[in-house]
């Protein structure tokens, strides 16, 4: 939900490069802003006496990134994270909107906890909070929750996440109304019998430190299920996290049959394999877990061929003195909204995968698409939410430095290409 759109003074950003595909720009370009709007994208603009001025020569312009899956603790674990501390560590990493999933203390299971997150997130007033509610009350899995209430209350979207919705009649039937609102049921897809307690990818890594192993099997098989649910339904699917060859394969196959269905994959499943555990690092330790290099390549082959809509970071910041502990005991989760952009241009620009203009489809236009938020992209007349870049720079990730609570991340002293250098939001200066 958009907080209120303040009066700032005009900006022009000049001398940048503009990419935005949906605007079909990619190119040179000056960004004027007035009174939080884009107001004009024009090749050589002009600065008039009051306007701040941003020097953007050398760095890329880009629409504002959206995040479909973070997790920001609040209420109940502050001690992990805020909605103020997420929402700075967002707009670090260049996001402008994000989706808050609703695996909080007590869960984000009705309209009155929609309404607090969202009054709590305007009152920090940093990036666009659009909640994701529960599927089921409590994420029980056992009773759906008021559809009508919780997206009158301004839901993007509906999920479990953290947990699956196993109950085959409930998912039929959380499709059947995601069809009627027009907005996805994003389902955790795993399969906890054959998840068995395991806690790293079940494999050659997995036999080597003694850990139990979660087959891939665990996800596919929902992935399966719920793919026959929609073709049942026509109800509309969205994969939260997908970390397999299978599931790309199953979604690919979906799609070309029509099916309503949209998926994301994060920053670490596309750049790390289960081999980033050895040592017993928990920082890598993340639900699902990290895969195979084959698994790496169909998820990067996924992102390519648009069989994979969209990157979400799936930011799960956990206390130090969590992961600290014996591997089988510490919580799965990646601290990830300020090493994405890196953790993404290092694996898939860098390394020749996908252009410029495929990673803010990724990041921004699809996401945005899925979130249901209007009018996104540097289009004169919508908000003025954008960020830039210097594609060049290279960075090491140093966790100490991050404005999340959360400093667990498998990424620590890594060296990434691509760094975020201001985030804008309805034309303020906000990362
Ligand atoms: O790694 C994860 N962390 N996966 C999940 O599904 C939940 C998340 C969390 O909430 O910490
Ligand atoms: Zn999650």
């Amino acid at each position: 939900m958009a907080g209120e759109r303040p009066m700032s003074k005009p900006l022009l950003i000049v001398g940048g490069t503009v990419v935005d595909p949906a605007a079909k720009r990619d190119g040179r370009f000056d960004v004027l802003i007035e009174d939080g709007l884009i107001a004009d994208v024009h090749p050589s603009l002009k600065a008039l006496d009051g306007v701040d001025v941003i020097d953007a020569k050398g760095k890329l312009v880009l629409p504002g990134f959206v995040d479909l899956h973070v997790h920001f603790r609040q209420p109940g674990r502050e001690d992990k994270e805020t909605i103020e501390t997420g929402s700075q560590a967002a707009a670090r990493g260049g996001f402008t909107a994000v989706c808050p999933m609703p695996n909080t203390d007590p869960v984000v299971d009705h309209g009155g906890a929609v309404e607090w997150v969202t009054h709590e997130a305007r009152r920090v007033g940093l990036v666009d909070v659009h909640p994701i509610g529960a599927l089921t009350k409590g994420q029980h899995g056992q009773e759906l929750t008021d559809f009508g209430e919780l997206f009158d209350a301004g839901c993007a979207a509906l999920s479990d996440d953290g947990k699956p919705l196993i109950n085959p009649l409930l998912m039929r039937r959380a499709l059947e109304y995601s069809k009627v609102f027009g907005r996805p049921v994003i389902q955790h897809a795993e399969d906890p019998s054959l998840s068995a307690g395991g806690v790293i990818h079940e494999g050659v890594v997995s036999t080597t430190l003694g850990l139990r192993g979660i087959p891939a099997e665990s996800e596919a098989t929902i992935v399966a299920r719920d793919l026959a649910l929609v073709a049942l339904t026509g109800g509309w699917l969205h994969v939260a996290h997908v970390s397999c060859a299978e599931s790309v394969e199953l979604i690919r196959h979906a799609k070309r049959q029509g099916a309503h269905v949209t998926c994301e994959v994060t920053p670490h499943h596309l750049a790390l394999t289960h081999e980033a555990v050895e040592g017993f690092r928990t920082e890598a330790k993340v639900n699902p877990p990290l895969r195979g290099d084959d698994d790496r390549l169909a998820l990067i082959e996924g992102l390519k061929d648009g069989t994979i809509d969209c990157i979400a970071t799936d930011h799960a910041p956990h206390t130090d003195w969590e992961k600290d502990a014996d591997f089988d005991t510490a919580p799965f989760g990646i601290s990830g909204l300020e090493t994405a952009f890196g953790v993404c241009v290092t694996t898939l620009i860098e390394a020749g995968h996908l252009s410029w203009g495929q990673l803010v489809q990724s990041l921004s236009i699809n996401p945005s698409r899925i979130a249901g938020i209007n009018g996104h992209g540097l289009v004169k007349g919508q908000p003025a939410n954008l960020t830039l870049v210097d594609p060049k720079a290279t960075w090491i990730v140093d966790p100490k430095q991050f404005v999340s609570k959360g400093t667990n991340t498998p990424f620590a002293g890594a060296r990434l290409s691509g760094r975020v250098v201001k985030t804008i939001r309805q034309g303020t200066v906000i990362g």
